[in-house]
């Protein structure tokens, strides 16, 4: 069947319709004109393959990886990256202006296109070692990788032949490269050769390395990084999304700061030096005991932590100046939401990793707070996700 694709869906694929019913074709952009084999059909929508260009996007790009089609890691690599950007930042405009959300959307901030992650989950069969093929548990066998760093690339070569790391394999780099950890099932042949290799090895849930974490470092601020712990995945732009934090907080200038879903407490330390007082709450055990050793490593002594859910010791707050969110992409519980407009901050910074649960959060707390701009950042190249932080201020600041 011939058609022409008008746009692009919220996850990059192009969005044509058929007797008025939307479908979604895979590795097709805005205006080509193409040949397309439906995969999946249900009541409401359709999904296709192009089977025949007749016509390709001028903004095409030639594909560099081999992968690309198999291994479910990329969606946007068949796109120029400066279109990618565009297309992230008009996703952001097209979602506020759905969500009814008043604010400006800034221009996206955005950096390197390949080789910015700095951590790695890879699965290993025999010598086959690569990512798991979307929706499958068969292995695409990788040499490298364009999304990961360049001293990751070296690890994964250096492993490949090593036939007693089997099952997943996870890879963390600190951001100077400097600083490699690696965590792996397999068999009681250890190889000694990897402790040359490897500042922190986990082997079968044990450390077996004198060190446990790495010290990786974002702008001015050091941390340490141990593998079970959340940390930002790019290399250079989480400097950028935290100076954006900074910036703000030097500008509204707050005396104590909550920092929700902290980490390993990074974003807090990273403005400590402004304010009087920041707590950090998060529910990951490992990133509590970094964020405790991060606070002595940046002698941030105004900075403390809790170990819980947000939603368990929310309602213990009041007389907070400014609170920065963080969530995982489920956004923020109701309980949460509720008792942040209860505290009634004069600012909140809002960091975000999916767009759909901030514009409903947004749509909440746009109640009682001006959303001062959404400015979207590229954290994941060549996916379609994007991260945002959005800057709210009290409408009223008399309490
Ligand atoms: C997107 S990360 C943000 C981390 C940090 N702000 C940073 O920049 O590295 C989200 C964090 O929320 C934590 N988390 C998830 N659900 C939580 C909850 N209900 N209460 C507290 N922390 C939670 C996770 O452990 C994770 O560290």
């Amino acid at each position: 069947m011939r058609v022409v694709i008008d746009k692009l869906d919220n996850f990059g694929r192009g969005i044509t319709h058929i007797n008025n019913k939307i479908c979604f074709v895979i590795d097709a952009l805005p205006l080509e004109d193409v040949d397309i084999e439906i995969i999946y059909e249900n009541k409401k929508y359709m999904e296709a393959k192009v089977s025949y260009y007749y016509k390709k996007s001028s903004f095409r790009a030639d594909e560099i990886c081999k992968y690309y089609s198999l291994c479910g890691g990329c969606d946007l690599l068949h796109l120029f990256f400066v279109k990618e950007n565009e297309y992230k930042e008009n996703k952001v405009r097209e979602l506020v202006h759905k969500f009814h959300i008043d604010t400006e959307v800034k221009s996206i901030v955005y950096q390197d296109e390949y080789f910015y992650r700095n951590k790695i989950v890879l699965h290993k069969d025999g010598n086959n070692i690569g990512y798991y093929q979307k929706k499958s548990n068969s292995i695409v066998s990788i040499d490298s990788c364009l999304l990961v760093n360049k001293k990751i690339n070296k690890l994964i070569e250096y492993i490949h032949n090593i036939d007693s790391i089997q099952g997943e394999i996870l890879i963390r780099t600190s951001n100077d490269l400097e600083h490699s950890m690696i965590s792996f099932f397999g068999n009681d042949n250890f190889d000694f050769s990897l402790l040359s290799m490897f500042d922190v090895i986990e082997y079968n849930k044990k450390i077996v390395t004198k060190e446990q974490y790495i010290i990786t470092n974002v702008g001015h601020k050091n941390y340490y990084l141990s593998l079970a712990s959340f940390f930002q995945v790019n290399t250079k732009l989480t400097e950028k999304l935290y100076d954006e934090v900074y910036d703000n907080i030097r500008l509204l200038h707050p005396k104590i700061v909550l920092d929700l879903y902290c980490g390993t407490g990074t974003i807090g330390i990273y403005i400590s030096d402004l304010v009087d007082s920041v707590i950090g709450i998060d529910n990951n055990p490992s990133n509590y005991y970094d964020a405790i050793n991060n606070k002595k490593l940046n002698q941030s002594n105004n900075v403390s932590f809790i170990l819980d859910s947000v939603e368990n010791v929310i309602d213990n707050f009041q007389d907070v100046d400014c609170i920065i969110v963080d969530p995982p992409r489920k956004g923020l519980d109701k309980k949460s939401l509720f008792e942040i407009n209860r505290i009634n901050p004069n600012s909140i910074i809002y960091v975000s990793c999916d767009l759909f649960t901030l514009m409903r959060d947004l749509s909440y707390l746009q109640k009682n707070y001006i959303i001062k701009y959404i400015k979207p950042f590229n954290m994941f190249p060549r996916t379609y996700h994007v991260e945002t932080i959005s800057v709210l201020c009290r409408k009223t600041i008399e309490k």
